[in-house]
């Protein structure tokens, strides 16, 4: 079974999901006032989670432990296999997408910056959710960076919750071939170089040429 990837993240303004010191009181803060904001019912929609380590540093030590029983998967390739009973620990991405596949979940959850930037590269995102609350905190960790292409989003909804957080979902639309390999740390594997510095030698007929379907034009 194929497992569709459903992100749920709360931004400043200016993108960041969380500061330098992994700070949260400014979201947290701010949210307050939107309540929920539908984290209570996407959970309960998710089969399980997947979340990297960074963001599992975060929430272990918290009170709360807001996934209401639903598995929880780490991809890290420092956390020891045995540091949480609460968790399973993959050491790659193939890895974790893998054991997913095996356990035939339907919808997961995936959660931090650098993982649902892997993930987008992989064409492995059906939704995003993102909350956004009105700050600009100037630095800090963040949900965006390279990608080996474009992600064509869909617009589904925005509303506008308590506290001036705007909430919008986005689908993604199928991805065509400007997918792949992404370790979420900034780095494009070499082909995808080579693959731009091709197309751009191309200019914009081979550029046409490229996509899938185009040759007919
Ligand atoms: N605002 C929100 O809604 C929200 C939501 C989630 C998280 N956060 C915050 O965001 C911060 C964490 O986000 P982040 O982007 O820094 O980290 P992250 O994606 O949660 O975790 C990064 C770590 O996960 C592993 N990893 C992730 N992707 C990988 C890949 N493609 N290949 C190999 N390993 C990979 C690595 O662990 P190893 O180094 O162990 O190998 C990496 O250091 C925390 O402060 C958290 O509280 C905020």
């Amino acid at each position: 079974m194929t497992f569709t990837g459903h992100v749920f993240l709360g931004l400043s303004v200016d993108g960041f999901i969380a500061r330098p010191d992994d700070d949260l009181g400014w979201l947290e803060s701010r949210g307050a006032e939107a309540g929920d904001a539908g984290f209570t019912p996407f959970v309960a929609s998710v089969d399980a989670l997947l979340m990297g380590r960074g963001t599992y540093r975060v929430i272990a030590p918290s009170d709360g432990w807001p996934y209401q029983g639903r598995p929880v998967h780490v991809l890290s390739s420092t956390l020891a296999a045995d540091a949480d009973p609460r968790v399973t620990v993959h050491r790659t991405l193939d890895d974790a997408v893998a054991a997913l596949e095996a356990a035939g979940y339907g919808r997961v959850y995936l959660d931090g910056g650098r993982l649902v930037r892997s993930m987008l590269a992989r064409g492995r995102v059906q939704t995003l959710t993102l909350s956004r609350v009105p700050v600009l905190i100037g630095e800090g960790h963040t949900l965006f960076g390279p990608l080996p292409g474009d992600v064509d989003l869909e617009h589904v909804e925005t509303t506008v919750l308590g506290g001036g957080m705007v909430q919008t979902t986005y689908r993604v639309r199928e991805q065509g071939p400007a997918t792949g390999d992404y370790d979420g740390h900034g780095r494009l594997p070499h082909r995808w170089h080579r693959t731009r510095r091709l197309l751009r030698a191309r200019g914009p007929a081979g550029r046409r040429a490229h996509r899938p379907g185009a040759g007919a034009q």
